[in-house]
């Protein structure tokens, strides 16, 4: 069946694409958002973590250590303005030293701008994320 092997080749993929494992989680109908989410998904999930991008970059949660010099905050849980996600993309951060800065400039920037204030902070500790039941029909019954 196709469906096998469009699993195994995400597999494979995984390592690459860090959109294969989750999904974005804004509607496909709210277009600028959803762009939005795919630019950072694509150009800043490398170093911050934010669900709704499905990206994972920041430190792991409950890692203590010192973890990556890349690891940038976890958008999880920090709430972000847009003016001063636009700011970050135009300086590279804060303090300009990690970062690069204009990842993404002009609408795209507007756009990942728009999208993480919309969607920064909703999963602040304890808040507890509930899974919905997905119901079976992703299984695979076997050979
Ligand atoms: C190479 C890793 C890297 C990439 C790629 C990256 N960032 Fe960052 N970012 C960081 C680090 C590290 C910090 C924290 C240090 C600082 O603020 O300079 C940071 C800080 C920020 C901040 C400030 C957060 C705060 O409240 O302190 C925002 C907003 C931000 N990044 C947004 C973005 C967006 C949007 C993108 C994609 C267009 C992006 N970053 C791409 C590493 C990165």
């Amino acid at each position: 069946m196709p469906r096998r092997a469009a699993l195994l080749a995400c597999a494979g993929a995984v390592a690459l694409l860090p959109g294969c494992g989750g999904r974005i989680e804004v509607p496909v109908q709210d277009a600028a958002l959803h762009r939005g989410a795919v630019l950072f998904n694509e150009r800043c999930s490398g170093c911050h973590t934010l669900a709704a991008a499905n990206a994972r970059g920041s430190k792991p949660a409950g890692q203590t250590k010192p973890g990556e010099r890349t690891d940038g905050p976890n958008f999880n849980v920090r709430k972000e303005s847009v003016p001063d996600v636009l700011f970050a993309i135009r300086n590279g951060g804060f303090s300009g030293s990690i970062m690069p800065a204009n990842v993404v400039v002009g609408k795209d920037a507007r756009e990942v701008a728009m999208f993480v204030a919309r969607y920064a902070g909703r999963h602040r500790p304890g808040s507890g994320q509930s899974s919905g039941g997905q119901g079976p029909s992703s299984r695979s019954g076997g050979p």
